[in-house]
């Protein structure tokens, strides 16, 4: 078996630094009325809150054995050490945490985050049983400047450097333009599923077809309700990073549930 078929869909939670964890307990609870099992079984869900929200979040998922996956935001690649105010990859092992996005746009630009230091990072949750989620995307200048495919596949390269076959297969990949993070503007569905499929074949190239084939890619940017279902249609796009829309319940559960908004 080959294809989009052979990859479940992720849809992915990214709180980034918004609610405390009396807040994130609400909402996780909201949000378990909302999504039924039927749901849980054609889409896996994880939500990404703030690390302080992080064991309050696994308490409620295991006492009422909720579907949700435990995600975390980013971690330091050391295991320990003198780090004042890192957070190491196996404390969020030990704490329940299954995906950690690694190189998020927001961590690129504001705290100098390049794709050494990503691709450090991406091996140190993957030594320690986790799923990176590696964000990817292009500025506004480079988009206009027609440097998106270039751009991204560098980022790729340079952000899954040293790993084996074996792990990029089993990793995530977000595609996410920059420019359409937290601006109501979203790239078309044909555009993310351009990107998406020129994320795959980089991937064979640089690794194998079956690789290729396994790796699970994300399109994020000003995702909601109202447009899932539409970039879902693409073939190479697996699921979904989302950041606003993840903030309310009702969106966010609408958005899981796009399988039965599709046509
Ligand atoms: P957005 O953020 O959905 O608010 O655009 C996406 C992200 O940054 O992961």
């Amino acid at each position: 078996m080959s294809g989009k078929s052979q990859r479940r869909p992720l849809v992915s939670g990214n709180w980034k630094m918004n609610l405390n964890h009396y807040e994130a307990i609400q909402i996780v609870q909201k949000l378990s009325y909302l999504v039924s099992k039927d749901d849980f079984e054609q889409v896996d869900v994880s939500l990404h809150p703030p690390f302080t929200d992080l064991r309050s979040v696994q308490t409620l998922i295991e006492a009422d054995e909720l579907r949700f996956v435990l995600g975390a935001q980013n971690c330091h690649h050391e295991n320990s050490g003198a780090f004042t105010g890192e957070v190491a990859a196996p404390f969020l092992a030990k704490l329940g945490v299954r995906y950690v996005i690694c190189g998020h746009s927001e961590r690129r630009q504001m705290f100098g985050e390049t794709d050494d230091v990503v691709a450090a990072k991406v091996g140190a949750v993957l030594v320690h049983g986790m799923t990176p989620i590696v964000c990817v995307g292009e500025t506004q200048d480079e988009r206009e400047a027609g440097q998106t495919l270039e751009r991204v596949t560098g980022q790729v390269r340079g952000s899954l450097a040293g790993r084996t076959a074996d792990q990029v297969a089993g990793i995530v990949v977000a595609y996410e333009p920059i420019w359409a993070i937290g601006t109501g503007l979203t790239a078309t569905a044909d555009d993310a599923q351009t990107v998406c499929q020129a994320i795959r074949r980089t991937i064979a190239e640089t690794w194998n077809d079956d690789t290729a084939q396994s790796t699970r890619l994300q399109y994020g940017g000003s995702v909601k309700a109202g447009n899932i279902a539409e970039i879902m249609d693409g073939s190479d796009v697996d699921g979904v990073l989302v950041g606003g829309a993840s903030l309310d319940p009702d969106e966010f559960a609408r958005i899981v549930q796009y399988p039965q908004h599709s046509r």
